[in-house]
């Protein structure tokens, strides 16, 4: 079976590689010619145009910027689409996916949509995990190559599905990230090294705060409950105001909490 993939930058050369070490024959083409010569090195077959990618390919993997990205590289190979899996990894909305995927069903192609949980140096260990969904029968019938990127997770046959999951992932990561960099800022008016603040008490305060999430997902929050976290977030906004960090963060979280 060949594969193809659309899109070499940093995750489609990741994923195209993974697939060639573990003996899948593949085809590459990216917009900008030295990213597939890059590829080309790691043993991915070059293609010059979007055309010649597609070609015999039986599952045509895209992997690019947006979705605007993802119609006007697609567009105009419509008509070799018929018959092949479509399997979409680019990040979108769930809306822009349950219309690409139409678009797909359209032209004859099976759709898969892929929300990838991993960076690209992880990409082939098994705990890199990927999220699925669209058509369970082409899912099912490429999973074992697929399974050269990671544990790969099915979760449903309405295509939006992976995406949404990805998005709310995504979501709970960068609320982490701000309030790390929150934390960082709060202390650094001190002196504090950003580094050593993180290795040294952010990272385990974190992992030990993660072990509580299953505990919270399906508590009742007591009234008390509330008003000690009421109380810490009311310190946290007044000391990061008194040492000349904006609120801009916290700020909202204390009537989100309260509302929770
Ligand atoms: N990197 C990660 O950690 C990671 C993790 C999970 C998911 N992803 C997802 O993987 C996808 C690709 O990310 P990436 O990290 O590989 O980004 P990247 O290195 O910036 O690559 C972006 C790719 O999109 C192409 N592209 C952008 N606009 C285009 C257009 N109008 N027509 C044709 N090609 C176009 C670029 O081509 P040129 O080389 O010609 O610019 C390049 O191949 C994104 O949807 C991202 O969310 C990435």
């Amino acid at each position: 079976m060949t594969v193809s993939v659309l899109g070499l930058g940093a995750m489609g050369t990741a994923l195209a590689a993974a697939f060639v070490r573990a003996g899948q024959p593949t085809t590459g083409w990216n917009r900008s010619p030295e990213k597939t010569e890059a590829a080309a090195g790691l043993g991915v077959v070059r293609a010059e145009t979007v055309a010649d990618a597609v070609g015999d390919a039986e599952l045509v993997v895209v992997c690019l910027l947006d979705h605007a990205a993802v119609r006007e590289v697609l567009e105009p190979v419509a008509a070799q689409l018929t018959g092949r899996v479509l399997l979409n990894v680019t990040n979108g909305t769930a809306e822009q996916v349950r219309e690409v995927a139409a678009w797909a069903a359209e032209h004859g192609a099976s759709y898969v949509d892929g929300g990838i949980m991993a960076i690209p140096p992880s990409i082939g260990q098994a705990e890199s995990v990927v999220l699925y969904s669209g058509s369970r029968e082409a899912y099912d019938r490429w999973a074992g190559p697929l399974g050269a990127w990671g544990t790969g997770t099915f979760l449903g046959e309405d295509p939006g599905l992976a995406a949404l999951h990805d998005l709310a992932l995504l979501g709970a990561m960068y609320g982490m990230f701000a309030g790390a960099f929150h934390a960082t800022a709060m202390v650094g008016t001190e002196g504090v090294a950003a580094g050593r603040f993180t290795t040294e008490l952010l990272v385990p305060w974190l992992h030990s705060m993660v072990d509580v999430l299953p505990m919270l997902a399906d508590a009742e929050v007591t009234a008390e409950q509330r008003l000690v976290e009421q109380v810490a977030l009311a310190n946290i906004i007044g000391t990061a105001a008194a040492q000349g960090v904006p609120g801009r963060l916290t700020a909202p979280l204390k009537s989100l909490v309260a509302g929770i």
